[in-house]
């Protein structure tokens, strides 16, 4: 099973910038599952009920999110009524949405869960213990098992590559926006990197115009940021998973948009 995981949309040239990769990425990795995070789609933070539905359209079969997953309302009820869109497991189990889904991929059950670091994050759950509990739940439920560990800190993801490590297929960290040169598969068959990257524009700071975080960081007063849209770049991670639920490959991606 090959699956192909892109790393934080960042807004409209993020979104642009998928939709026009996708044919070459397709063409290139032959995927038979694509999942997305899509935390930054909407404006740069967060998702929309529109932005989401954009992702999906340029051939995304799963969603994931992260700590900007509840910026925009008017997701809410997609998050509860496409199982295709995930938030992290970690959040109180109330709130809109689902921490994992099962879908079905080179007839593999294949489970996607987003889990939340708790390092500079807010979660309500640990979340070491709370994939411990998760996948003790999904015993049997699926044949493969595919982590989005949405994470501030190298040294939070590194640790959740070993805690996983010979029980799931790949866990990728998202968030930072910024690709690791650590991929590889560890003993045990799990697929890991720190962070894959974003799709987004490379000319900004993380997503956001150059000029406007560098003015934040030099005056320290409040700025407005918007999304930067010169030279995006999509970049993420090809793994491919053998029958038996674990990683033989992965391959980090980062190519420009168009
Ligand atoms: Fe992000
Ligand atoms: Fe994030």
């Amino acid at each position: 099973m090959r699956l192909l995981f892109i790393g934080d949309v960042v807004g409209k040239p993020g979104r642009e910038g998928l939709a026009a990769a996708m044919p070459e990425l397709r063409a290139q990795q032959h995927p038979d599952l694509v999942v997305v995070n899509g935390e930054n789609a909407g404006g740069g933070v967060g998702i929309t009920d529109a932005t989401a539905k954009e992702i999906f359209e340029a051939r995304a079969d799963v969603i994931t999110l992260g700590n900007h997953t509840y910026r925009h309302r008017d997701v809410y009820p997609l998050l509860d009524s496409d199982r295709r869109l995930v938030r992290p497991a970690n959040f109180p189990a109330g709130n809109p949405g689902r921490g994992h889904t099962i879908v079905e991929a080179a007839g593999m059950r294949v489970c996607v869960i987003n889990l939340s670091g708790q390092m500079h994050m807010r979660v309500e759950r640990n979340p070491f213990t709370a994939i411990d509990e998760l996948l003790d739940s999904l015993a049997g439920a699926a044949d493969a098992f595919v982590v989005d560990f949405h994470a501030e800190l190298t040294s939070e993801k590194v640790a959740m590559g070993w805690h996983l490590a010979g029980r799931v297929a790949a866990v990728l960290g998202t968030h930072t926006h910024v690709p690791t040169a650590d991929a590889r598969v560890l003993p045990g068959g799990t697929a890991h990197i720190t962070d894959v990257g974003m799709t987004g524009s490379r000319a900004g700071v993380i997503g956001v115009r150059r000029e406007q975080a560098l003015r934040a960081f030099m005056t320290q007063m409040p700025v407005r940021f918007d999304t930067a849209d010169e030279d995006v770049w999509v970049m993420g991670a090809a793994v491919e998973i053998g029958d038996d639920g674990l990683a033989r490959r992965i391959e980090p991606i980062m190519i420009p948009a168009g």
